[in-house]
């Protein structure tokens, strides 16, 4: 499965069985997974700490959207229309907040790809925040190790390999680092 197709059929999970549980579950993965990373690249301390916010923040937009269309019966384009506005929700909800701008804007970017195919902006290479570029890759991993409605958990290998196929959405010097992180925690 692609990341596209993942990411369509993620919208599907998320309006019909979107588990306040097993979302918050996913941000502290993806915060904890960020944090290693950016640490691994040897990042200071301080931006480190941010990304580790940014993580558990990232997806606070499909809590905003499910309180506004989750009732909604709604067709499936529409949702994903919806669902791409999540990210910048939620940016416009912590803005303002005292988050900083590193985190604002990982959070404002965290599904753009690296070869511009990401939304909202359509940013491509080191236009993406270095925080979005990092956090882009822990999303994906995390999603890609939970189980969805459509399918089962992949385990580590699996993800890596479906990854690894998509390779033109990351930045590869940080998808080097995450897999050396993913492979002393998992391996
Ligand atoms: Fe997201």
């Amino acid at each position: 499965m692609s990341v596209q197709t993942q990411e369509k059929a993620e919208v599907l999970d998320g309006f019909i069985a979107l588990d306040r549980k097993e979302e918050e579950k996913h941000a502290v993965q993806v915060s904890m997974l960020a944090f290693h990373v950016a640490k691994e690249l040897e990042l200071d301390a301080k931006t480190c700490k941010e990304l580790a916010t940014a993580g558990i923040l990232h997806d606070i937009g499909k809590m905003k959207l499910l309180e506004e269309y989750g009732k909604k019966d709604s067709l499936i384009i529409e949702e994903l229309r919806y669902m791409r506005m999540h990210s910048t929700l939620g940016y416009e909800a912590l803005l303002g907040k005292g988050y900083s701008d590193c985190i604002l804007k990982t959070i404002l970017h965290h599904h753009e790809n690296y070869d511009g195919s990401g939304y909202p902006a359509h940013l491509r290479g080191e236009k993406i925040p270095l925080g979005a570029r990092i956090l882009r890759i822990c999303d994906v991993y995390s999603a890609l190790r939970a189980d969805r409605l459509y399918r089962k958990a992949l385990d580590m290998d699996a993800a890596m390999g479906v990854m690894i196929d998509e390779v033109k959405y990351f930045d590869m010097k940080i998808f080097l680092a995450f897999q050396r992180v993913v492979h002393k925690m998992e391996g």
